[in-house]
Protein backbone atom coordinates (compact mmCIF):
# COMPACT_ATOMS: atom_id res chain seq x y z
CA UNK A 1 0.00 0.00 0.00
CA UNK A 2 1.41 3.24 -0.74
CA UNK A 3 3.08 5.44 2.25
CA UNK A 4 1.08 8.87 2.23
CA UNK A 5 1.67 10.06 5.68
CA UNK A 6 3.04 13.80 6.18
CA UNK A 7 5.44 13.98 3.71
CA UNK A 8 4.05 17.10 2.91
CA UNK A 9 4.69 18.33 6.09
CA UNK A 10 7.92 16.82 6.41
CA UNK A 11 9.04 18.94 3.19
CA UNK A 12 7.22 22.51 4.55
CA UNK A 13 8.90 21.96 8.03
CA UNK A 14 12.21 21.50 6.32
CA UNK A 15 11.96 24.43 3.66
CA UNK A 16 10.95 26.83 6.29
CA UNK A 17 11.41 30.97 5.42
CA UNK A 18 15.04 30.90 6.52
CA UNK A 19 15.35 28.11 4.11
CA UNK A 20 13.45 29.32 1.10
CA UNK A 21 15.20 32.57 1.33
CA UNK A 22 18.68 30.73 1.44
CA UNK A 23 17.26 28.23 -1.51
CA UNK A 24 16.33 31.20 -3.71
CA UNK A 25 20.02 32.91 -3.42
CA UNK A 26 21.30 29.73 -4.46
CA UNK A 27 19.87 29.86 -7.81
CA UNK A 28 21.47 33.01 -8.67
CA UNK A 29 24.65 31.15 -8.26
CA UNK A 30 23.94 28.22 -10.02
CA UNK A 31 23.26 29.33 -13.28
CA UNK A 32 26.87 29.14 -14.50
CA UNK A 33 27.07 25.74 -12.91
CA UNK A 34 27.70 21.57 -15.19
CA UNK A 35 24.70 20.66 -12.91
CA UNK A 36 22.51 23.20 -13.83
CA UNK A 37 22.61 23.62 -17.04
CA UNK A 38 22.30 19.67 -17.23
CA UNK A 39 18.94 20.01 -16.02
CA UNK A 40 18.14 23.08 -18.10
CA UNK A 41 19.19 21.49 -21.61
CA UNK A 42 17.79 17.84 -20.39
CA UNK A 43 14.31 19.59 -19.81
CA UNK A 44 14.18 21.80 -23.08
CA UNK A 45 15.05 18.71 -24.89
CA UNK A 46 11.91 17.23 -23.04
CA UNK A 47 9.60 20.22 -24.51
CA UNK A 48 10.97 19.62 -27.89
CA UNK A 49 8.90 17.12 -28.49
CA UNK A 50 5.78 18.98 -28.45
CA UNK A 51 5.20 21.25 -31.79
CA UNK A 52 2.51 23.10 -30.38
CA UNK A 53 2.13 24.81 -26.92
CA UNK A 54 1.41 22.91 -24.19
CA UNK A 55 0.36 22.39 -20.47
CA UNK A 56 2.82 20.75 -17.74
CA UNK A 57 3.05 20.83 -13.98
CA UNK A 58 5.91 20.82 -12.18
CA UNK A 59 6.03 18.73 -8.95
CA UNK A 60 7.94 19.86 -6.06
CA UNK A 61 8.81 23.26 -8.05
CA UNK A 62 10.64 24.77 -4.96
CA UNK A 63 11.58 28.49 -5.82
CA UNK A 64 10.70 27.82 -9.69
CA UNK A 65 14.48 27.54 -10.48
CA UNK A 66 13.60 25.49 -13.85
CA UNK A 67 10.86 28.00 -15.17
CA UNK A 68 12.90 29.71 -17.36
CA UNK A 69 14.15 26.32 -18.75
CA UNK A 70 10.23 25.57 -20.31
CA UNK A 71 9.94 26.01 -24.11
CA UNK A 72 6.20 25.96 -25.51
CA UNK A 73 4.55 25.62 -22.29
CA UNK A 74 1.43 27.40 -22.47
CA UNK A 75 -0.15 26.87 -18.65
CA UNK A 76 1.95 25.67 -16.09
CA UNK A 77 1.30 24.57 -12.62
CA UNK A 78 3.92 24.78 -10.29
CA UNK A 79 3.06 22.34 -6.91
CA UNK A 80 4.95 22.57 -3.69
CA UNK A 81 4.03 21.72 0.49
CA UNK A 82 6.21 24.51 0.99
CA UNK A 83 4.56 28.03 1.03
CA UNK A 84 8.01 29.16 1.75
CA UNK A 85 9.37 27.64 -0.94
CA UNK A 86 6.23 29.05 -3.20
CA UNK A 87 6.54 32.41 -1.49
CA UNK A 88 10.22 32.36 -3.20
CA UNK A 89 8.78 30.99 -6.75
CA UNK A 90 6.87 34.51 -7.13
CA UNK A 91 10.36 36.12 -8.05
CA UNK A 92 11.89 33.09 -9.74
CA UNK A 93 15.19 33.26 -11.21
CA UNK A 94 15.53 34.78 -15.05
CA UNK A 95 12.23 35.97 -14.44
CA UNK A 96 12.66 37.94 -18.11
CA UNK A 97 13.59 34.60 -19.57
CA UNK A 98 10.16 33.07 -18.77
CA UNK A 99 8.45 32.35 -21.69
CA UNK A 100 5.09 30.36 -20.00
CA UNK A 101 1.94 31.99 -20.75
CA UNK A 102 0.43 31.65 -17.29
CA UNK A 103 1.92 30.24 -14.09
CA UNK A 104 0.13 29.29 -10.90
CA UNK A 105 1.19 27.90 -7.99
CA UNK A 106 -0.31 25.49 -5.92
CA UNK A 107 0.45 24.33 -2.42
CA UNK A 108 -0.14 21.32 -1.68
CA UNK A 109 1.00 17.60 -1.12
CA UNK A 110 1.83 16.01 -4.44
CA UNK A 111 1.56 12.88 -2.55
CA UNK A 112 -2.63 13.40 -2.22
CA UNK A 113 -3.27 16.57 -4.68
CA UNK A 114 -6.11 15.69 -7.30
CA UNK A 115 -5.90 16.49 -10.70
CA UNK A 116 -8.18 15.75 -13.52
CA UNK A 117 -7.67 12.77 -15.97
CA UNK A 118 -6.08 14.21 -18.47
CA UNK A 119 -5.00 17.83 -17.42
CA UNK A 120 -1.32 17.84 -18.40
CA UNK A 121 0.89 17.06 -21.56
CA UNK A 122 4.00 17.10 -19.34
CA UNK A 123 4.67 16.43 -15.77
CA UNK A 124 8.13 16.87 -14.49
CA UNK A 125 9.89 16.78 -11.16
CA UNK A 126 13.49 17.70 -10.17
CA UNK A 127 15.04 17.14 -7.30
CA UNK A 128 11.76 15.66 -5.06
CA UNK A 129 10.88 12.18 -6.01
CA UNK A 130 12.98 9.20 -4.38
CA UNK A 131 14.50 11.46 -2.35
CA UNK A 132 12.12 13.72 -0.40
CA UNK A 133 9.19 11.73 -1.44
CA UNK A 134 9.16 7.82 -2.49
CA UNK A 135 8.22 6.73 -5.42
CA UNK A 136 6.03 4.33 -5.22
CA UNK A 137 3.51 2.84 -7.39
CA UNK A 138 0.01 4.85 -6.31
CA UNK A 139 2.36 8.51 -7.24
CA UNK A 140 3.27 7.20 -10.85
CA UNK A 141 -0.35 5.64 -11.40
CA UNK A 142 -1.57 9.12 -10.46
CA UNK A 143 0.61 11.29 -12.73
CA UNK A 144 -0.05 9.13 -15.51
CA UNK A 145 -4.24 9.74 -15.06
CA UNK A 146 -2.95 13.25 -15.20
CA UNK A 147 -1.34 13.24 -18.66
CA UNK A 148 -2.93 13.05 -21.58
CA UNK A 149 -2.43 10.39 -24.25
CA UNK A 150 1.47 11.06 -25.53
CA UNK A 151 2.03 12.72 -22.42
CA UNK A 152 5.47 12.59 -20.87
CA UNK A 153 6.62 12.13 -16.79
CA UNK A 154 9.99 13.50 -16.80
CA UNK A 155 12.21 13.09 -13.57
CA UNK A 156 15.48 12.92 -11.55
CA UNK A 157 15.73 10.23 -8.63
CA UNK A 158 18.63 9.88 -6.25
CA UNK A 159 20.79 6.82 -7.26
CA UNK A 160 21.35 4.78 -4.10
CA UNK A 161 24.96 4.62 -5.34
CA UNK A 162 25.21 8.47 -5.95
CA UNK A 163 27.52 10.70 -4.29
CA UNK A 164 25.31 12.39 -1.41
CA UNK A 165 23.87 8.83 -0.08
CA UNK A 166 26.70 7.55 2.81
CA UNK A 167 27.75 4.49 1.45
CA UNK A 168 28.30 3.15 5.10
CA UNK A 169 30.08 -0.01 5.58
CA UNK A 170 25.84 -1.75 6.30
CA UNK A 171 25.12 -0.20 2.93
CA UNK A 172 28.42 -1.79 1.04
CA UNK A 173 28.42 -4.91 2.16
CA UNK A 174 24.47 -5.31 2.14
CA UNK A 175 25.07 -4.39 -1.47
CA UNK A 176 27.92 -6.87 -2.35
CA UNK A 177 25.45 -9.72 -0.28
CA UNK A 178 22.15 -9.29 -1.88
CA UNK A 179 23.49 -11.66 -4.85
CA UNK A 180 24.44 -14.31 -2.37
CA UNK A 181 20.34 -14.37 -0.59
CA UNK A 182 17.60 -16.30 -1.33
CA UNK A 183 15.08 -14.49 -3.04
CA UNK A 184 12.89 -13.40 0.42
CA UNK A 185 15.64 -11.72 2.01
CA UNK A 186 17.07 -10.43 -1.17
CA UNK A 187 13.86 -8.61 -1.63
CA UNK A 188 13.88 -7.39 1.55
CA UNK A 189 17.59 -6.60 1.58
CA UNK A 190 16.84 -4.31 -1.86
CA UNK A 191 14.18 -2.22 -0.32
CA UNK A 192 16.08 -1.45 2.68
CA UNK A 193 18.87 -0.09 0.25
CA UNK A 194 16.00 1.66 -1.72
CA UNK A 195 14.62 3.15 2.10
CA UNK A 196 11.23 2.70 1.03
CA UNK A 197 11.51 4.41 -1.95
CA UNK A 198 13.20 7.27 -0.98
CA UNK A 199 16.17 5.88 -3.54
CA UNK A 200 15.65 4.45 -7.23
CA UNK A 201 18.02 3.22 -9.55
CA UNK A 202 17.49 1.72 -12.95
CA UNK A 203 15.79 -1.43 -11.78
CA UNK A 204 13.29 0.06 -9.70
CA UNK A 205 12.33 2.61 -12.54
CA UNK A 206 11.76 -0.29 -15.10
CA UNK A 207 9.67 -2.06 -12.18
CA UNK A 208 7.25 1.33 -11.82
CA UNK A 209 6.78 2.32 -15.48
CA UNK A 210 7.23 -0.97 -17.12
CA UNK A 211 3.56 -1.90 -18.38
CA UNK A 212 1.34 -1.99 -20.88
CA UNK A 213 1.52 0.37 -23.25
CA UNK A 214 -1.07 2.26 -25.45
CA UNK A 215 -1.77 4.38 -28.28
CA UNK A 216 -4.44 6.25 -29.40
CA UNK A 217 -5.82 6.89 -33.17
CA UNK A 218 -8.98 7.93 -34.76
CA UNK A 219 -10.91 7.65 -31.64
CA UNK A 220 -9.83 4.24 -30.63
CA UNK A 221 -7.28 3.06 -28.25
CA UNK A 222 -4.93 0.19 -29.02
CA UNK A 223 -3.11 -1.17 -25.61
CA UNK A 224 -0.41 -3.90 -26.40
CA UNK A 225 0.57 -6.26 -23.65
CA UNK A 226 3.33 -9.01 -23.31
CA UNK A 227 2.59 -13.35 -23.25
CA UNK A 228 3.92 -16.30 -21.71
CA UNK A 229 7.09 -17.17 -20.29
CA UNK A 230 10.59 -14.88 -21.55
CA UNK A 231 11.70 -17.70 -24.03
CA UNK A 232 10.94 -18.57 -27.94
CA UNK A 233 6.84 -18.47 -27.13
CA UNK A 234 6.91 -15.07 -26.05
CA UNK A 235 4.05 -12.47 -28.06
CA UNK A 236 3.11 -9.07 -27.72
CA UNK A 237 -0.54 -8.53 -28.13
CA UNK A 238 -3.17 -5.92 -28.78
CA UNK A 239 -6.71 -5.22 -27.72
CA UNK A 240 -8.58 -2.04 -28.50
CA UNK A 241 -11.53 -0.12 -27.66
CA UNK A 242 -13.51 3.04 -28.55
CA UNK A 243 -12.03 5.80 -26.81
CA UNK A 244 -15.74 6.92 -25.62
CA UNK A 245 -16.59 3.51 -24.43
CA UNK A 246 -15.92 2.55 -20.59
CA UNK A 247 -12.18 1.61 -20.18
CA UNK A 248 -12.55 -0.19 -17.39
CA UNK A 249 -15.54 -2.37 -19.02
CA UNK A 250 -14.09 -5.39 -19.89
CA UNK A 251 -16.48 -5.76 -22.56
CA UNK A 252 -15.47 -2.78 -24.09
CA UNK A 253 -12.43 -4.54 -25.40
CA UNK A 254 -11.33 -6.33 -28.35
CA UNK A 255 -8.82 -8.59 -28.15
CA UNK A 256 -6.75 -9.84 -30.93
CA UNK A 257 -6.95 -13.79 -31.75
CA UNK A 258 -3.22 -13.53 -33.00
CA UNK A 259 -0.49 -12.13 -31.65
CA UNK A 260 0.72 -9.17 -33.44
CA UNK A 261 3.93 -10.37 -32.91
CA UNK A 262 5.52 -13.62 -32.26
CA UNK A 263 8.99 -15.78 -33.35
CA UNK A 264 7.30 -15.83 -36.67
CA UNK A 265 6.89 -11.93 -37.40
CA UNK A 266 10.91 -11.38 -38.84
CA UNK A 267 13.07 -14.12 -39.16
CA UNK A 268 16.08 -14.74 -36.61
CA UNK A 269 14.05 -12.86 -33.48
CA UNK A 270 12.97 -14.71 -31.37
CA UNK A 271 10.59 -14.17 -28.19
CA UNK A 272 9.44 -10.53 -29.47
CA UNK A 273 7.52 -8.41 -26.97
CA UNK A 274 7.84 -5.35 -24.45
CA UNK A 275 7.01 -2.78 -27.13
CA UNK A 276 6.86 0.62 -26.93
CA UNK A 277 6.17 3.37 -29.27
CA UNK A 278 7.25 7.01 -29.94
CA UNK A 279 6.62 9.43 -32.89
CA UNK A 280 9.85 10.49 -34.97
CA UNK A 281 8.52 13.41 -37.59
CA UNK A 282 5.14 11.87 -37.59
CA UNK A 283 5.90 8.07 -38.00
CA UNK A 284 5.23 5.30 -35.57
CA UNK A 285 8.66 3.54 -34.12
CA UNK A 286 8.36 0.67 -32.19
CA UNK A 287 11.17 0.25 -29.54
CA UNK A 288 11.37 -3.53 -28.48
CA UNK A 289 13.25 -6.98 -27.04
CA UNK A 290 13.96 -10.60 -28.72
CA UNK A 291 16.01 -13.20 -28.47
CA UNK A 292 18.82 -14.40 -31.49
CA UNK A 293 17.87 -17.93 -31.49
CA UNK A 294 15.52 -19.98 -29.57
CA UNK A 295 17.45 -20.86 -26.55
CA UNK A 296 16.88 -18.94 -23.98
CA UNK A 297 19.50 -16.24 -23.54
CA UNK A 298 20.19 -12.25 -23.74
CA UNK A 299 17.25 -10.13 -25.24
CA UNK A 300 18.51 -7.32 -27.59
CA UNK A 301 16.88 -4.34 -28.93
CA UNK A 302 15.10 -3.67 -31.61
CA UNK A 303 13.57 -0.27 -33.51
CA UNK A 304 11.24 -0.54 -35.95
CA UNK A 305 8.82 1.41 -38.03
CA UNK A 306 5.18 0.18 -37.61
CA UNK A 307 2.19 1.72 -38.97
CA UNK A 308 -1.90 1.45 -38.74
CA UNK A 309 -3.52 0.07 -42.03
CA UNK A 310 -5.77 1.81 -44.10
CA UNK A 311 -8.64 -0.27 -41.43
CA UNK A 312 -7.01 1.04 -38.71
CA UNK A 313 -5.43 -2.24 -37.55
CA UNK A 314 -1.94 -1.39 -36.15
CA UNK A 315 0.27 -3.61 -37.40
CA UNK A 316 3.70 -4.04 -35.79
CA UNK A 317 5.15 -6.50 -38.46
CA UNK A 318 6.82 -3.90 -40.90
CA UNK A 319 9.81 -4.06 -42.30
CA UNK A 320 12.32 -3.92 -39.85
CA UNK A 321 14.87 -0.80 -40.32
CA UNK A 322 17.26 -1.83 -37.36
CA UNK A 323 17.31 -4.80 -36.70
CA UNK A 324 16.82 -6.18 -32.62
CA UNK A 325 21.16 -6.11 -31.73
CA UNK A 326 22.90 -5.12 -28.73
CA UNK A 327 22.10 -6.94 -25.11
CA UNK A 328 19.55 -5.24 -23.16
C1 LIG B 1 15.28 20.10 -3.43
S1 LIG B 1 13.85 21.04 -3.59
C2 LIG B 1 13.67 21.03 -5.36
C3 LIG B 1 12.92 22.23 -5.85
C4 LIG B 1 12.93 22.39 -7.38
N1 LIG B 1 12.29 21.29 -8.04
C5 LIG B 1 14.35 22.56 -7.83
O1 LIG B 1 14.84 21.67 -8.55
O2 LIG B 1 14.95 23.57 -7.48
C6 LIG B 1 12.55 19.97 -3.09
C7 LIG B 1 11.18 20.62 -3.14
O3 LIG B 1 10.21 19.60 -3.08
C8 LIG B 1 9.18 20.04 -2.24
N2 LIG B 1 8.48 18.86 -1.72
C9 LIG B 1 9.02 17.84 -1.03
N3 LIG B 1 8.07 16.96 -0.71
C10 LIG B 1 6.92 17.40 -1.25
C11 LIG B 1 5.59 16.91 -1.26
N4 LIG B 1 5.24 15.78 -0.64
N5 LIG B 1 4.64 17.61 -1.94
C12 LIG B 1 4.97 18.77 -2.56
N6 LIG B 1 6.22 19.29 -2.55
C13 LIG B 1 7.17 18.63 -1.91
C14 LIG B 1 9.88 20.81 -1.17
O4 LIG B 1 9.02 21.67 -0.46
C15 LIG B 1 10.94 21.53 -1.98
O5 LIG B 1 10.49 22.78 -2.43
Amino acid sequence: MADTKGWGAKAASLYDGAYAARYRSHDDSLVDSAAYHAFVVWLQQVCGRWASPFDALDLGCGTGRYFCALRGVRALIGLDASADMLAEARHPLHQERITVDAITLVHGDLIEQYFGAGSFDLVYSIGVLAEHVPLQPALVASVARWLRPGGRFAFSTVHPESASVPQTLARRLGSSAGALLPAPLKHALRERLLAGGLYADEARLRELLEGPFTIVRDGQVHLTYAAAAVGPDYVTGVATASLDADLLDRASWRRRPDPALDSSTVPGEFGPGHVSFTEIDDELWMAYHAMPGRAPGPRHVGLRRVRFSPAGRLELGSATLTPAGGAS
